[in-house]
Formats: structure tokens, sequence, C-alpha cells
């Protein structure tokens, strides 16, 4: 049975979502925004697009919330994006406004669905995603670690003049600016990087991982990235359609977890049918183990700030 993935904001990341999607033949698309007429025209575009891939995608675009109904999975993008200077947080309440009824016509129309949220700041808003509809935990999690690493990888393979598809890495906590690159789990081809690359490149390594994307929204100059933050909300699509049981960091609801409790913060689970499946408990060192519990008291702070509780 062809499966269907909703996605919620058709700019940048959303139509980006869109076409990744139906580039791999993973599902039917349909994409939403409140712009009239650019979902649809986008979708068409792409439809135009598919004979050229050898595939019979099926796209369409709607400015209801509602034609979310029958998705599997849905993806929430819509949102502003970050502007130069401006913070994830000072995006929180501009966006908690489109999140809100964004999740109230998911719980209505797709109620069966997987909800992979991309909007930032982007623990809160997942959180808030999943404190609106109801659904249980497994159900709403958040891309932003698979991103993080992903930017990891690609500046570690950049310092070796190798390939990014050898090189495996891991960044937890929340996406912003405490997010916690781990060098000590990331490898070329299973060889520690701690071995590849002195201390101080690393060191500044994950700084730039950390400020990966201030670094682009000052070259864009008028929003953020896209491109990576698309393909990595589709590797989770695809784990869970695919039921693939991938290992990836993930905005995820915590019940005691690493020390912390009611909170979306990003950790590694395994990705599958059935959602978030596990989340891994690393055995962190106390300095890791604080950077992280630090970045998890900052979404703390801003859950506060909404005023949504478990
Ligand atoms: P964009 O401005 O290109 O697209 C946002 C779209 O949302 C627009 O087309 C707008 O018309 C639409 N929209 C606004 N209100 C809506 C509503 N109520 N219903 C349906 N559509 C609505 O922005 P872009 O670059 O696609 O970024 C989208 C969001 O994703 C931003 O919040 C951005 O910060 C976030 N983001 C998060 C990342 C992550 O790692 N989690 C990475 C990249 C972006
Ligand atoms: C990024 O990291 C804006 O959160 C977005 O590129």
């Amino acid at each position: 049975m062809k499966h269907k993935v909703a996605v919620i904001g058709a700019g940048n990341v959303g139509a980006s979502v869109a076409l990744y999607v139906a580039e791999r033949g993973l599902a039917d698309v349909t994409l939403i925004d409140i712009v009239e007429g650019m979902p649809q025209g986008k979708a068409l575009d792409m439809v135009q697009a598919a004979p050229l891939w050898h595939r019979g995608a099926r796209l369409e675009g709607a400015n209801n919330l509602a034609a979310v109904k029958g998705a599997d999975v849905v993806v929430m993008t819509a949102g502003f994006p970050r502007k130069p200077g401006m913070s994830r947080t000072d995006l929180l309440k501009a966006n908690a406004d489109i999140v809100r009824p964004a999740a109230e016509a998911v719980k209505q129309h797709a109620p069966a669905a997987y909800v992979v949220v991309v909007t930032n700041p982007l623990d809160v808003m997942a959180h808030l995603f999943w404190k609106t509809t109801g659904f249980p935990k497994h159900r709403v999690m958040g891309m932003a670690g698979i991103l993080d690493s992903t930017r990891f990888r690609a500046f570690i393979a950049m310092e070796l003049g190798i390939s990014g598809s050898d090189v495996q890495a891991m960044v937890l906590g929340g996406h912003g600016d405490s997010m916690v690159p781990l060098p000590r789990y990331t490898t070329v081809a299973g060889v520690p990087i701690t071995e590849l690359i002195p201390a101080n490149r690393i060191a500044e390594i994950a700084q730039r991982t950390r400020d990966g994307g201030a670094e682009i929204v000052k070259l864009l100059k008028t929003g953020s990235a896209y491109y990576a933050p698309a393909m990595s909300s589709v590797e989770m699509v695809e784990a869970i359609l695919s039921d693939q049981k991938r290992l990836f960091p993930c905005s995820v609801l915590l019940q005691g977890e690493y020390g912390m409790k009611d909170l979306f913060v990003g950790v590694p689970v395994i990705l599958g049918a059935k959602g978030v499946e596990k989340i891994i408990e690393l055995k962190l060192s106390p300095e890791e183990l604080k950077a992280l519990q630090t970045s998890g008291r900052q979404v703390a702070d801003s859950i506060a700030e909404l005023g949504v509780g478990v």
C-alpha cells in the first residue's frame, strides 16, 4: 500500500522535504501552506519532474490543514525561519501560534500519524506539538540531531579530505548554542577521530558545528538552511515508513533518561515503524552529562516561558 506524507509549510524546508520524499519514491506527498496557489504550484512542478526520476510520484498542494487526512507521517515545517541576529528563542511565540492550530488539525484529521517536527525553536515546538495532540510520546519527535551530526560529519570530512559518508558522528542536546557534539562517539570508519585530529582542532570543528545554522543564515541573509535540514528530516521519514530501525539522535520526550524529565531533548533513539522504539542511554562522562543537562535546562526555560507544561 502506498504511504502518504503530509508536509505542513511549503517553504524552503517543506518543499525540499516533498522533493526528496517523492524522488526517493517513499510516499505520495501533500504539501500544505497558507499562501494560495504556492503549494499547488510547487507540487505540480515536482509532478512534472517525476518522469525524469523514472517514478510515478503523486504530489498535490493544498491550503487547508484538513488535507493532512490519511497521512502516515506529517512533517511540520511551517513557521518563520531565523533572520540574521535573531536567536532560535526569538522565534518562540510567533511559531507557537502556527504550531498549535497545525497540531489540532493533525489530531483531528490524522489521529494515527507519526509526526516529525522541524519548526524552530525545535525542542520546544516538538513538545508543544506533542502536548497539543496528546499523541503517545513515540509518535512525536523533533528533527535536529541528524542535521547537527551531519554538519559535524561534513566538517570532519573537509578537515581530513575524505568522504563524509565514512564519518559517523553523534551530536546530542537541544538544537541551540548549547548542543553537545560528542567526539568520543565520532569515528571515521570505526577509527576514533581523537586518533586522527588534534584536540584543539576537534574543539574548533565542534564549535563550527554549534554555529552551523548561524553560519548559513549569515551567508543567505534572507533565510536559513534548508537542503541539509530537509534531507535530515527525510532520513527520519524513511526510517519510519520502511521500518529501518536506524539509530539517530532525535528530540524526544525524556521521562527520567539522562536524569531529565518531561522534556524534549536530542538523544540517540531507534527509529522504526513504531516511531521512537527505544531511547539509547549512553554512558556519558560527567562533563558530557553536565553539558547535556545544561542544554536540557535551556529547553525547560523556553517551555516555561511558553507555559506548556506536561
Ligand atoms: P520558509 O519561510 O521558507 O517557509 C515557511 C513556510 O511556512 C512559508 O511558506 C509560510 O507561508 C508557511 N506558513 C506560515 N504559517 C503557516 C500556517 N499557519 N500553515 C501553513 N503554512 C504556514 O522557512 P523554512 O526555511 O522552510 O523554515 C521553516 C521552519 O523550519 C523555521 O521555523 C525554521 O527555523 C525551521 N528549521 C528548523 C531546522 C531544524 O534543524 N529543526 C532546520 C531548518 C529550519
Ligand atoms: C539550522 O540549524 C535554522 O535551525 C536551523 O540551520
